[in-house]
């Protein structure tokens, strides 16, 4: 077990030692794990490739470590408490044994399905255990997962699918999603159709029991290829810096990338910081409401907890079914002690009933958890006043698919908490604000660009089969520094309060989406000839979606054209893509040079029409007022 921090004191000491010595300080922390040969060096690093190893020639399994070692001493430990999305269902437990057994089973079935070290396996599943237990075969055997949000499209899938070049889908057979059921393995059929020529087999999981059609010879059940398979499989001895697992995730230009995180550093931090930042003790009941399929649920639902021997509750559904308590019914039910959600579903939440937690005993809570995006000074509170009845620390962690773990955020309730501000980065992290030309700002009271200008151990390697996007897109914009895509303010204490994105990246509900992605979506709509997406700020979603479109001919009903709009949406990328506002123009505010003034766009969609800068360098300022005029 990694070094627990215990008092503010010690994390200003173990901090210090961190950055004076960080690699004395990192492998200390690896030391605690299991490992088939220790590494000959704790770290080797260039940014400017870029290039970073942790823990170099170490040899390692990341399950041995979430659940072989904890055998001895805590095989009957509760491991995961599921939550079905039905609540008058019975919850189902997994032992720590119980998880090691049945991810050794699945292990064997992909091995005896053709799976190999390095193979890609796809996943595109509901919230349900067998993907934790899947996801864990994959690592087992040295097999890469690629997870992929239930959420998004075929088309979405098939993307993804073809990216990595996946050998296999596991899915299920349906989604239940509160009152909703939703055809999984028909959506799987479809992405198939889509040309994705690496794929062999398909495994279905059933889970609602729903019919399904099976394409003979490439879609075998769960239960079939579990059936008879041995309750240990010997667990690949992998090399610190080999693939563990390829998340996409979107930036300001171009398709979804993968990102690639490797085995031994981000085994070490995952659990490292899972345990300061929750301040969680053998026993304590850890609930993350995120969802697998982003990054959030890889770091802290299933390689945190499980890697620091925790128990945790994984739940199918969603905050408001049967109604909006469900939340505080589920911590009420299993007395969850850590709640980590996102600002979105608090401000959702709060909106449905201001008073609703007070009905529930969530007097277990002893800590409570937030991330994704911005949390508002009024949803801040409610949490701390209305969920944690003021006795609960918050830790506002901020942190990226790219960084693997968190980066920013309070120590349990050990470090200083200010609404809104993330606060102090974790040991190890070494934050920097930049201005545009790139020169560090020191000292406090200042705002700028968010950088980190020191390795740390769960931090991306690459982006799957295109390393020069990689390099470009993070390490080409300051010169030796990790560039974040968010602006952030220090203040005066040295705390930070991340502002938000500064690219063309917006986060909608906590989802992170590329305008450009969406932009492409709308454009597949026959009649739309150019779009541009912004921002805006959304009381619920935080930012809610706003397109501009250029339409060839003329419509007769603007709402018709809207939903066809969001239809093409729906289908290019999933229902989290669709714009919240549609207006029709008859051009784009343009530079000279043929480049969308996004800046003018957003201030005209946020309503703040009265400050839109200088518009006299624009090809055409003349759109302006009419853009303004026909406002959505
Ligand atoms: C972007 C990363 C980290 C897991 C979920 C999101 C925003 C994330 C916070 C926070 C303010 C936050 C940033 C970041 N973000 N956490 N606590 N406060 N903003 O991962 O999908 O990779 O998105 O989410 O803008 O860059 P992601």
């Amino acid at each position: 077990m990694t070094y627990r921090i215990k008092t503010f004191d010690d994390y200003k000491k173990v901090y210090k030692k961190s950055v004076e010595k960080p690699e004395v300080f990192w492998g200390q922390q690896a030391a605690t794990f299991k490992w088939h040969k220790k590494w000959d060096k704790v770290l080797e690093w260039d940014f400017k490739k870029p290039d970073v190893k942790w823990f170099k020639g170490g040899k390692l399994n990341i399950t041995e470590n979430c659940l072989d070692r904890h055998l001895p001493k805590r095989k009957n430990d509760t491991a995961i408490i599921w939550e079905p999305n039905d609540p008058s269902q019975p919850f189902v437990t997994y032992t720590y044994q119980e998880l090691h057994d049945e991810v050794c089973r699945f292990a064997n079935a992909l091995k005896a399905n053709g799976i190999k070290k390095g193979d890609r396996v796809c996943f595109y599943m509901p919230m349900v255990p067998e993907l934790s237990i899947g996801v864990l075969a994959c690592a087992r055997i040295g097999a890469i997962h690629s997870v992929v949000f239930a959420g998004f499209s075929a088309t979405a899938l098939a993307d993804r699918i073809k990216d990595a070049t996946c050998k296999m889908v596991i899915c299920s057979d349906y989604n239940a999603r509160g009152a909703k059921t939703i055809p999984v393995k028909e959506v799987v059929d479809e992405a198939l159709k889509q040309n994705c020529k690496s794929i062999e087999t398909v495994i279905v999981h059933k889970n609602t029991g729903g019919k399904v059609k099976m394409k003979k010879g490439r879609d075998k059940w769960w239960s079939d290829e579990v059936s008879g398979k041995r309750k240990t499989c010997k667990p690949t001895v992998m090399n610190s810096e080999d693939m563990l697992f390829i998340l996409y995730t979107s930036g300001s230009t171009g398709k979804p990338k993968g990102v690639v995180h490797t085995c031994g550093g981000y085994m070490v931090y995952t659990e490292f910081s899972f345990k300061n930042v929750f301040q969680y003790d053998r026993g304590d009941v850890y609930w993350c409401s995120a969802d697998i399929g982003w990054i959030t649920g890889h770091s802290y639902i299933i390689y945190g907890p499980l890697l620091a021997g925790a128990t945790s509750v994984m739940f199918e559904g969603v905050p408001t079914y049967p109604d909006a308590g469900r939340f505080w019914h589920i911590c009420e039910k299993h007395k969850v002690n850590q709640f980590y959600t996102a600002p979105t579903a608090i401000r959702a939440l709060m909106a449905k009933g201001d008073d609703l937690p007070n009905h529930y005993d969530l007097s277990a809570l002893k800590l409570l958890g937030t991330v994704g995006e911005p949390i508002n000074v009024e949803a801040w509170n409610w949490y701390y006043e209305k969920v944690g009845k003021k006795k609960c620390p918050i830790v506002d962690t901020w942190w990226q698919t790219e960084t693997g773990g968190m980066m920013i955020s309070g120590m349990g309730g050990l470090s200083p908490m200010k609404p809104t501000h993330a606060g102090l980065p974790l040991p190890g992290i070494q934050p920097c604000l930049v201005t545009a030309e790139g020169k560090e700002i020191k000292g406090n009271n200042k705002e700028g660009l968010l950088c980190i200008k020191y390795p740390w151990p769960s931090m991306i390697r690459t982006t799957y089969g295109d390393h020069e996007r990689c390099r470009q897109v993070y390490f080409s914009a300051f010169e030796n520094m990790y560039f974040t895509g968010d602006g952030a303010r220090r203040d005066k204490k040295g705390l930070y309060r991340i502002i938000g994105r500064v690219d063309d990246v917006i986060n909608v509900s906590g989802h992170r989406m590329g305008t450009a992605e969406v932009e492409n979506a709308i454009n597949e709509h026959d009649n739309v000839v150019e779009s541009a997406v912004v921002g805006y700020p959304h009381d619920i979603k935080g930012q809610g979606i706003y397109a501009y479109v250029i339409i060839q001919n003329a419509v007769k009903d603007v709402n018709a054209f809207r939903k066809e709009v969001l239809k093409v949406v729906t289908k290019e990328i999933g229902p989290i893509a669709k714009p919240d506002k549609i207006q029709i123009v008859s051009g784009l505010p343009k530079t000279r040079s043929g480049k969308i003034m996004r800046r003018i766009l957003r201030k005209i969609a946020s309503g703040d029409t009265k400050n839109l800068g200088d518009t006299s360098t624009l090809l055409n300022p003349e759109i302006v007022k009419e853009v303004i005029k026909g406002k959505a």
